[in-house]
């Protein structure tokens, strides 16, 4: 019997959301999916791709990356192509993939996201859109929405109101209660929560005396950020209905099923690409290992079986 690994992340919306195994790629850690050859990427369950805004960005000054114990900080600040260039160059290539692609999207106001969400609505090759409210590195827009739960469920009623796509909603770490957060947004009509995005951190050059990174602050992901990761999604999953996303520091199956377990249905894997670009298929085959080795019929199964 071959186990059945796929899912649904907009079980209610007439658009569903169909994916053939639960490992999606993180958005802003591979590109638009185009630029990789290194494995056979229609295997995957989503990609995400990076944070599109209206206009295309260059993003943060350089240095924009800094290597961590157990992680790295960037601080890209959304540089892009924007959402035209976007339809033009990329949605056409998705078009014709079997594994669906889902818009990372970013504004720096309520109404950025309500256009961007109503541009994207009838593109084929797009699937979903992913809408970030948690990026730590623009001065405006991104986490500013995301920390107070009206302001992240305005521009969640904004995007829902202007697209019939499923709509997955990414919330910062960066907040004293995510629960309220969540639930704020599951309200106000997102299918489902991707969490979470990176937490705020620095370093410092002590030759130069001076941060490391241009913009002086950047988000922390990877294995240091496991723990705080999992503790999130297991909070929310237990005050939310909708379908959760996890995503920080994922680069085994085993770290997977542990997102799993905690109530996650899918997971993303980021940071764990640039270490060893095989990442996504490496926690997918982990995945099947895993319920193939205790004979678990449905990953679903697996949804929540921490709660006890
Ligand atoms: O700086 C960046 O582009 C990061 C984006 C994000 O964390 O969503």
């Amino acid at each position: 019997m071959t186990p059945d690994l796929s899912l649904q992340l907009a079980p209610r919306r007439e658009r569903n959301l169909p994916l053939a195994n639960p490992v999606m790629t993180a958005s802003g850690t591979f590109g638009y999916g185009t630029e990789q050859h290194l494995f056979d990427i229609q295997r995957l369950g989503a990609i995400v791709c990076k944070g599109t805004t209206l206009s295309p960005r260059e993003g943060n000054p350089h240095p924009r990356l800094a290597e961590t114990p157990c992680g790295m900080l960037n601080s890209i600040g959304l540089q892009n192509i924007g959402v035209e260039a976007l339809i033009r160059d990329k949605a056409p290539v998705w078009a014709a993939w079997r594994v669906p692609v889902i818009v990372n999207i970013a504004g720096d106001t309520v109404d950025d996201y309500a256009r961007l969400a109503a541009r994207l609505d009838s593109i084929p090759g797009v699937s979903g859109l992913e809408v970030n409210i948690s990026c730590p590195n623009v001065k405006a827009g991104g986490s500013e929405f995301g920390a107070d739960p009206a302001a992240a469920a305005q521009v969640t009623a904004a995007v829902r109101a202007a697209t019939s796509l499923p709509v997955l909603v990414k919330l910062t770490p960066n907040v004293a209660d995510i629960v309220s957060v969540a639930a704020a947004v599951a309200g106000a009509g997102a299918d489902a929560l991707t969490l979470i995005n990176t937490l705020r951190g620095m370093a410092i050059d002590v030759v130069r005396r001076r941060p490391v990174l241009g913009a002086v602050t950047g988000g922390l992901s990877g294995p240091a950020v496991k723990p705080v990761a999992l503790a999130m999604v297991y909070q929310v999953a237990g005050a939310v209905d909708i379908p959760i996303i996890g995503c920080g520091g994922i680069s085994s199956g085993r770290d997977a099923i542990e997102f799993i377990m905690a109530g996650a249905s899918a997971v993303q894997v980021g940071c764990a690409g640039f270490a060893n670009p095989r990442a996504p298929l490496d926690v997918l085959e982990g995945i099947e290992q895993f319920i193939a080795e205790k004979g678990i019929a449905s990953i679903r199964e697996l949804v929540g079986a921490a709660k006890g």
